[in-house]
This record gives C-alpha cells, sequence and structure tokens, in this order.
C-alpha cells in the first residue's frame, strides 16, 4: 500500500480562506512578541505574519533584545492586556535561556481573552468540558484536528495513539480527540510495550521531537499516521515519523514539513480572530 499524503498546507490555505470574511468584517489584530533570535523562531514568526497577510489580519512583531528581563517582558505583557486595539497575542517560546525557566509565569500573565495560543490554564481548562466549549484550544492539537477534519478521517471509534505528553500537544490533543468520540492512548518516554500498543493504532500521532523514531514496524497497516515532530538535522528538518518506509504502510501520513505546521499557525489565526469575536460580543 501507498499511503495518501496529507498535505497540511492545503489543509491550512482551507482554513485561512474559509475565516477570510470575518476577518475584514471584525478586522482583529495578533501581536508576536519575540525575545532574543532563535532561528527557528524567526523562521516560526515569518510564518504566522504570512498567514496573517493571506488574511489581510493586522499583525505586530515586538522583538525585544536577548537581554530582555523578567520585569520588562512582564511590562510588555501587561501593556498588550489593557491596549483595546490588541486582539490576541503570542509570546513566542523557547525564550532565551535566562528566561525560560519563568514561561510558566510569561503565559499565567497573558490575558485568557487574548491567549492566541491558547496556552494559559483557562482556555487548556475549558477544552476539557466539551467541543462546544473549545473557543481558544491551543494551536497545534487545534490545527492537527483541522487537519484529520479536512481530509474527513473521523476520530470517532478509533484508537488513537499519541507519542508525548506535553501540555501544549500530547495532553490537549487527547483530551480533544475524546472529545470526539476516540479511544486514546497517551505514550511517554517510560510507557512500556510501546510499540506493541502504537502498532494497535487506527491513528498514530507522534509529538516527541525525535527524528524517525517511528519505524514501519510500529505502524498498523492501513493506519493514519500524524507527525507534529520537527527537528533540525543534517538531512534538515526531520519529523518524527521514518518517512519513506512508514509510507508503505500507512493508508494516509501527514509529512514534515508542510504537515501540521502549517495548521498550527492556521489555527493561531483562527484564534486571534475568535478572540475578537468574543471580545465584542462583551
Ligand atoms: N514555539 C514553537 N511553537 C510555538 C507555538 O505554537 N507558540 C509559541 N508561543 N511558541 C512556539
Amino acid at each position: 500500500m501507498s499511503a495518501k499524503i496529507l498535505d497540511g498546507k492545503i489543509a491550512a490555505e482551507a482554513l485561512l480562506d474559509s475565516i477570510k470574511e470575518d476577518v475584514q468584517k471584525l478586522d482583529p489584530k495578533l501581536v508576536v512578541v519575540q525575545v532574543g533570535d532563535n532561528p527557528a523562531s524567526d523562521a516560526y514568526v515569518r510564518q504566522k505574519f504570512k498567514s496573517c497577510e493571506r488574511v489581510g489580519m493586522r499583525s505586530e512583531h515586538i522583538h525585544l533584545p536577548v537581554e530582555t528581563t523578567l520585569d520588562e517582558l512582564m511590562g510588555t505583557i501587561e501593556r498588550l492586556n489593557s491596549d483595546d486595539d490588541v486582539s490576541g497575542f503570542i509570546v513566542q517560546m523557547p525564550l532565551p535561556d535566562a528566561l525560560q525557566a519563568h514561561a510558566p509565569q510569561v503565559i499565567r500573565a497573558i490575558d485568557p481573552k487574548k491567549d492566541a495560543d491558547g496556552f494559559t490554564a483557562y482556555n487548556l481548562g475549558k477544552v476539557f468540558l466539551s467541543t462546544e466549549f473549545e473557543h481558544l484550544p491551543p494551536a497545534t492539537p487545534s490545527g492537527v484536528v483541522h487537519m484529520l477534519e479536512h481530509y474527513e478521517i473521523s476520530a470517532e471509534g478509533k484508537h488513537v495513539v499519541i507519542l508525548g505528553r506535553s501540555n501544549i500537544v500530547g495532553k490537549p490533543l487527547a483530551v480533544m480527540l475524546i472529545n470526539r468520540g476516540a479511544t486514546v492512548t497517551v505514550c511517554n518516554s517510560k510507557t512500556k510495550n510501546l510499540k506493541e500498543l502504537s502498532a494497535g493504532a487506527d491513528i498514530l500521532i507522534s509529538a516527541i521531537g525525535k527524528p524517525k523514531f517511528v519505524t514501519e514496524d510500529m505502524v498498523k497497516e492501513g493506519a493514519v499516521v500524524i507527525d507534529v515532530g520537527i527537528s533540525r538535522t543534517d538531512d534538515g528538518l526531520t519529523g518524527d515519523v521514518d518517512f519513506d518506509l512508514v509510507s508503505k504502510k500507512a493508508s494516509a501520513i501527514s509529512p514534515v514539513p508542510g504537515g501540521v505546521g502549517p495548521n498550527t499557525v492556521a489555527s493561531l489565526v483562527r484564534n486571534c480572530l475568535i478572540a475578537k469575536k468574543r471580545q465584542s460580543e462583551n
């Protein structure tokens, strides 16, 4: 079998096109706060502004120097929280070494109403209730769910195995798929018989950041494989999945790059629009 390629760019463009009209009506503004010059962050931030441009959303880049103090960063967040012209904002992660240990405190400072990344406890907590309350869901899980929906892959009744239990991908993604009727197993680096579990998945989603970790013996014939991992290697950007081998066994597979990534960005842009809508209703 040769797998159908789940082209993430096509799915993301469909999502962006679907919100264009509302963006034009409501005129939201997204602000990206970046501290320092991590090359991977530079690339991600460029993608975010490109997607804003595609839908005609206003955006601003607040690029702070690497030596920015926690107080200065907190001051920027407070200013964005109280600026009525700012609909949503994000603080690009990772922060420079001197600030990274304070990331939880930084995220806590973001007004949940403007939390376009869906990283705050309030927005993560609402995801637990039901699909109806997924107002500002975390952008990467939301991007995965959109990809599945775009390619008409239902999670209902399926056994989904997720590799990775992070607060911004694995855990909330598990909850969002439970909300959609899936039976979900979440694995971590200590999981026993991981190969057996992953080989039982109807939908296998990897979000661990280990290049080519998922080999064909870990995949059931005909499974759907979604690769959230992205690592910089000597061969360029590489996903968690050994694409060449696994694509011979799976029924559908998302590539890296050009898979989940563009859908994360499109979901972030959609979140900013939703934030604006909800602010105008209050
Ligand atoms: N770094 C890598 N991905 C992301 C993301 O989705 N949001 C933020 N804020 N930082 C990131």
